[in-house]
């Protein structure tokens, strides 16, 4: 039998220690002026003590318990992030810290775009019965693979976790439609690439060693691909749920440039009050961006049971998506 998704509850995460512009402009050559005019963002949140599983564990917790169910009720935990603890994955580690025993979990890569593609893949879990309710979270610490003097990129991101639980649902589907997309042509835009140094193994073997570098990004490139494909992405995911942009209650892009924002909502035609931004408070957070946004504006009170919203992540790969749903249950 064929059942929908519902989803349920969320919850966030970050760090109390906070950057604001003027403090940033201590570190590199940049100043409030540049950073707000050209982004939005006033300060991001670094995590210190947390670490990337922490912030991911706090998120899926609080959803849990707003979705008013316990860690015994989570069958699947779908972490998606770009910056674990350990590169085998950082689910696991996640599923043990909130005690949901019963849970299988792992982590999903795909950077910006990874909130919004691992609830893509939570809904074929639920629609097919197999898992009954499934805790999706976008977590990230891109502070840790910033390189702290480079001020084109620096002011850009801050850390943070946040989840949704998504529910198999017999009656109703509130997954609207979705759309997902990859383009690795332009994989150089926007990397955090590894750096490994051929090493001979004092035989005739070499094999490469050594760690990842720093993010690097052609902003002015992944500016023009998110203004461009972002807008498109969100069409065809509303006319796969038979919507058009006036259905539309709320916008939740990544969080990335409050001037994609703008002009992603003026391309849709959708009024700026309907577009929710919170990047004057952390910045990108990359995977998190979105589920924290959700989060804020429902604890808020401004998205209720029933909105319907439009999310839209964008980012390295590169890759870009939208998902459409009802919020609540
Ligand atoms: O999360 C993944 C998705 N990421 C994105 O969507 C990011 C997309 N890109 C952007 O949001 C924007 O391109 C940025 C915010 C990254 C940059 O804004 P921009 O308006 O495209 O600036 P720009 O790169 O064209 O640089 C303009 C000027 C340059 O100086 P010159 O060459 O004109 O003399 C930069 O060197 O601004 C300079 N600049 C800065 N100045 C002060 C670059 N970074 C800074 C800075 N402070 N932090």
């Amino acid at each position: 039998m064929k059942r929908g998704v519902t989803i349920i509850g969320s919850g966030s995460a970050t760090s109390p220690q906070v950057l604001g512009n003027n403090n940033l402009s201590k570190i590199v050559e940049t100043s409030d002026d540049w950073i707000t005019s050209r982004t939005g963002i006033k300060k991001r949140h670094l995590a210190d003590t947390q670490s990337l599983s922490d912030l991911a564990s706090e998120a899926a917790q609080k959803a849990i318990v707003d979705a008013g169910l316990t860690p015994d009720d989570i069958d699947l935990i779908i972490l998606a992030t770009s910056t674990p603890d350990d590169l085998f994955g950082s689910a696991s580690k996640v599923q043990h810290q909130i005690g949901a025993t019963k849970a299988v979990a792992f982590d999903l890569t795909a950077a910006c775009s990874g909130f919004v593609f691992a609830l893509v893949t939570a809904s074929q879990f639920l629609r097919n019965g197999v898992y009954q309710n499934i805790v999706v979270i976008g977590a990230d610490c891109l502070s840790r693979w910033v390189d702290w003097s480079d001020r084109t990129t620096c002011v850009l991101f801050g850390d943070g976790a946040g989840a949704v639980v998504c529910q198999s649902n017999q009656e109703k589907d509130n997954l609207l439609g979705f759309q997902m997309h990859s383009n690795g042509e332009l994989n150089n835009c926007l990397n955090l690439a590894y750096q490994g140094e051929s090493k001979n193994l004092g035989t005739d073997k070499q094999i490469i060693q050594g760690g990842f570098g720093f993010i690097s990004m052609n902003g002015r490139e992944v500016y023009r691909f998110a203004v461009s494909k972002v807008p498109e992405v969100i069409e065809k995911a509303l006319y796969k749920a038979y919507l058009s942009t006036e259905d539309v209650d709320w916008l939740i892009l990544h969080q990335a440039n409050q001037r994609i924002l703008d002009a992603v909502a003026n391309r849709l035609k959708i009024s700026k009050d309907k577009v929710i931004s919170n990047l004057s408070e952390y910045g990108n957070t990359s995977a998190a961006s979105i589920p924290l946004a959700l989060d804020e504006a429902v604890k808020k009170g401004k998205i209720k049971a029933g909105d319907t919203i439009v999310t839209s992540g964008f980012g390295a790969g590169l890759t870009w998506g939208a998902a459409i749903f009802k919020w609540g249950n």
